[in-house]
């Protein structure tokens, strides 16, 4: 393991938990290369998986796009099940393990394609925008996809003045707010964002003068329009750059941020920005969480779990997002 990969996550990760970890990433190394894998990680992983194994990181989009071009035969997804089926469906002819069969989504759980035939029945001729934090099944139901990094684009390419938008209805109402497209939601949340509030929001800034307050868009709208900027995971730590190659400096020229999202992000970024000041009010997800070394390392020995899809679901899901990466 190479000294450098250590000294961006020093401040983050002690000596002695590196100890630990050093061997489970020479052994993830050596089996990538012995099975022709590569990793795909999401912003949410670990700064020992974040920084040590992933070969590829990103939100849900960009992997879903990387996911599309690897030419290696094997691909885990360090994420949760919807980004490893949605990488299935994007290269269906390579391996897709998800180290661990129970990282779910609270907000893939939430609806079913019985949910979409009722919305139709109720809202016949309006479109039904998905976001990709869903089943296969869910997708093959739906027009197209989004993610939160393109959700507004999504809707405007639509030229409909209303859409069904499943299943966040967080996420429906903060795009709502930015396109002036009617949105008809389903009361599905992300557990790891729905518990951020408003009061939240205050406490960071009464405690951090001029901090800035970055949330993600499956946050209630009220902590959204209390914060500076909301965007994708990816987004964020752009936005983060932003702040730090141009933000205005605190009285002891120190730059402050707030990501209002899951813990690891702040991890991950503050890896690259050690020249901004994190503060950590932060949620774990449980599902993206599972994704330790141990389960990569036996991911890749066992070959498990591999992805599979249903036949019947592939195309239809497949043309719900290949639609969406056509729009962006
Ligand atoms: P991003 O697409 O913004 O990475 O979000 C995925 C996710 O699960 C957020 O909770
Ligand atoms: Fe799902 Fe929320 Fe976890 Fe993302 S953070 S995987 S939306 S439960």
């Amino acid at each position: 393991m190479s000294t450098a990969t250590y000294e961006k996550v020093r401040h983050l990760i002690p000596e002695v938990e590196w100890a630990v970890f050093e061997p489970e990433i020479e052994a993830i190394e050596a089996l990538k290369r012995e099975h022709d894998a590569v990793i795909l990680a999401h912003n949410y992983m670990t700064p020992e998986v974040f920084h040590g194994v992933a070969d590829i990181v990103g939100d849900s989009l960009a992997l879903a796009r990387e996911a599309q071009h690897v030419t290696a035969g094997t691909i885990v997804l360090a994420g949760v099940h919807f980004m490893a089926e949605t990488a299935k469906l994007l290269n269906p002819a390579k391996r897709v393990l998800l180290p661990d069969l129970r990282s779910g989504c609270s907000l893939a759980e939430s609806i079913t394609p019985e949910d979409i035939a009722e919305l139709r029945r109720q809202h016949p001729g309006v479109p039904v925008v998905t976001y990709v934090n869903t089943s296969a099944a869910v997708k093959a139901a739906s027009d197209i996809c989004c993610t939160s990094g393109n959700a507004v684009e999504i809707i405007e390419s639509l030229g409909v003045d209303r859409v069904i938008m499943i299943p966040d209805q967080y996420l429906a109402r903060n795009i709502a707010a930015r396109t002036g497209v009617e949105v008809i939601t389903h009361p599905g949340a992300c557990e790891v964002h729905e518990r951020f509030t408003p009061a939240d929001i205050d406490d960071i800034r009464s405690g951090n003068p001029g901090v800035t307050v970055i949330a993600h868009p499956e946050c209630p709208p009220n902590v959204v329009a209390a914060s500076d900027f909301s965007g994708s995971t990816a987004q964020m730590i752009d936005f983060v750059g932003q702040v730090s190659r141009a933000g205005v400096p605190d009285a002891g020229g120190r730059r402050k941020v707030a990501l209002i999202t899951e813990c690891s992000m702040s991890d991950n970024v503050a890896a690259e920005h050690p020249d901004v000041d994190f503060v950590r009010p932060c949620n774990l997800c449980p599902h993206m969480k599972r994704n330790t070394l141990t389960a990569i390392r036996r991911s890749l020995e066992l070959g498990q779990h591999e992805i599979t899809l249903d036949p019947t679901l592939e195309a239809p899901a497949r043309r719900a997002i290949e639609r969406m990466l056509a729009v962006k």
